[in-house]
């Protein structure tokens, strides 16, 4: 009942030009995969343009993070206000943000709170570091983020919220998590908490990507687990072949 969304995460690749060039090979391939959500995210300079060039299909474009003031003395940040026409999607949290950029959990919820208060759905990134999982803190890590992260949202706004999980010991490092742990993750932790805080209903209703080195290869195990939705692809969302391979096996 959940649609699968498929969303790339561009991080800081392509310019302007070769944004635009990309999602028009891009948007025809991946066309006929209409039962799933098709999401990219270029960098913000690009985000007019690949929303320009986007429009009048049924691809949606997300940025690649966001600030939760509407305006203000925040150098090099990007308010809601000024991409809410331009994007359907935010990414929250992502590992790379809260460890170069110092993104808090506490930051996290005010940038998810402040997109859903400007129509931006945002995607938040939840995961462990290789220590915490070799330390056995895994689930109650991730439990803990996730429960920040949707501090103070309602019930009624959660169906628009995307949950991520990306194990940081799995990004850029072709060492992906299996479906078995992937699952047990979104599943057994994410989910669970998500019913924990909303009741059954909704928890069903929320869509949890796995992110960490999903290439065509390993997208099928991660597609038949039961809990997990999609995927927050990094390397392999920025070559069309391969995104449109991983589009075509969640379909
Ligand atoms: O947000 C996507 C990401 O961090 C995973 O990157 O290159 O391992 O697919 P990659």
């Amino acid at each position: 009942m959940r649609t699968p969304i498929i969303a790339g995460n561009w991080k800081m690749n392509k310019t302007l030009p070769e944004s635009v060039a990309f999602v028009k090979e891009l948007a025809p391939a991946l066309a006929p995969y209409t039962s799933v959500e098709r999401v990219v995210g270029p960098t913000y300079v690009a985000l007019a343009a690949v929303s320009e060039a986007l429009s009048g299909t049924d691809i949606a474009v997300s940025s690649q993070g966001i600030h939760w003031e509407d305006e203000g003395a925040y150098t090099s940040q990007i308010a809601p206000v000024m991409i809410q026409d331009l994007v359907t999607y935010a990414i929250i949290g992502h590992s790379e943000c809260r460890a170069y950029l110092g993104e808090t959990d506490e930051e996290v919820n005010k940038k998810a709170r402040a997109a859903l208060a400007h129509g931006i759905k945002p995607i938040i990134a939840v995961g462990e570091s290789l220590e915490q999982n070799e330390a056995g803190e895994t689930s109650s890590f991730v439990g803990g983020q996730v429960r920040a992260a949707l501090e103070g949202i309602s019930a009624e706004d959660m169906p628009k919220v995307v949950i991520a999980y990306e194990p940081i010991w799995a990004i850029g490092t072709g060492k992906s998590a299996s479906g078995e742990i992937a699952q047990n993750i979104i599943g057994g932790t994410i989910r669970a908490v998500l019913i924990d805080l909303y009741g059954d209903e909704v928890a069903q209703k929320i869509r949890i990507q796995y992110g960490g080195s999903v290439k065509p290869d390993n997208m099928a195990e991660y597609m038949s687990q039961p809990d997990v939705d999609g995927a927050l692809v990094g390397g392999a969302s920025l070559k069309v072949d391969a995104f449109t391979e991983l589009v075509k096996i969640a379909a």
